[in-house]
């Protein structure tokens, strides 16, 4: 199987001010000794994207965004920020289809690839995440509605990364079990091998709701996790260092 390199992703939301860009120089200070076998990244909210790459200029954290246009080009799009602009600003990596988006803002399966599309066109990564609610989970519907997710909302290129966020543990204070999280990851990478035969083994494939200092290193034992999405306990430096250091790639 291909390596892959862990990616551990701070989800910032809409969280912080710029005192918050303090946390990043105050992160590397700590998972700096680690940082060649694990990629460690920012997500803040737009704003404070350049900013937050000025703050990480001297460190190896690398800075993304939470969303970004499904326009890849300049045009008439009041209040979108396209994906050009977000490189062109320092961000590496773009989170689309956050459950959040996909709820608060009705995006469809359509919409997040076409965003993952402009964010590959731009020279980004997109981070597409996928993820069943309770009641889908309840109906036995998770195979079903991931399955269709992964398949409907990313290209079929595998430079993609995919974050499995069950949008249950999204905020909240469970987790799925671990077998329940490796049977996810296991159909995701079956999935994306449909379309992308061998090179499916080359994405990487994140879980995220949840993760904490406590729980991180049982979760990324898990079998075909290599990394985390991280919402809460990536806005402080000391939380977020500790999820990062509990990796195997960190020992
Ligand atoms: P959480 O959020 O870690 O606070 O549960 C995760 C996410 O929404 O990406």
């Amino acid at each position: 199987m291909a390596a892959r390199k862990p990616l551990i992703a701070g989800n910032w939301k809409m969280y912080g001010r710029s005192a918050a860009l303090g946390e990043i120089p105050a992160l590397w200070a700590q998972v700096g000794g680690v940082a060649g076998a694990i990629d460690a990244l920012i997500c803040p909210p737009a704003p404070y994207i350049a900013a937050a790459r000025q703050a990480a200029a001297a460190t190896g954290v690398q800075i993304g965004a939470q969303d970004c246009s499904p326009a890849a080009d300049d045009s008439a799009r009041t209040g979108e920020v396209n994906a050009a602009m977000l490189a062109d600003v320092g961000a590496r990596y773009v989170i689309v289809g956050h459950s959040e988006r996909r709820t608060l803002h009705a995006e469809s399966n359509d919409l997040v690839r076409h965003k993952a599309e402009a964010a590959l066109a731009a020279g980004l990564t997109p981070i597409v995440c996928v993820g069943e609610t309770l009641a889908e989970r309840e109906a036995g519907r998770v195979a079903e509605v991931v399955g269709a997710q992964v398949r409907e909302s990313t290209p079929a290129d595998a430079r993609i990364v995919v974050a499995y966020e069950p949008v249950w543990a999204i905020g909240g204070a469970s987790t799925p079990t671990i077998p329940e999280i490796e049977e996810v990851h296991h159909l995701i990478r079956e999935t994306l091998a449909e379309r992308l035969a061998g090179e499916a083994n080359g994405v990487r494939i994140l879980y995220g709701g949840s993760v904490g200092p406590k729980n991180a290193a049982e979760i990324f034992a898990a079998m075909g996790v290599d990394g985390a999405l991280v919402g809460r306990a990536s806005l402080k430096a000391a939380d977020f260092a500790a999820i990062i250091l509990s990796h195997p790639a960190a020992k």
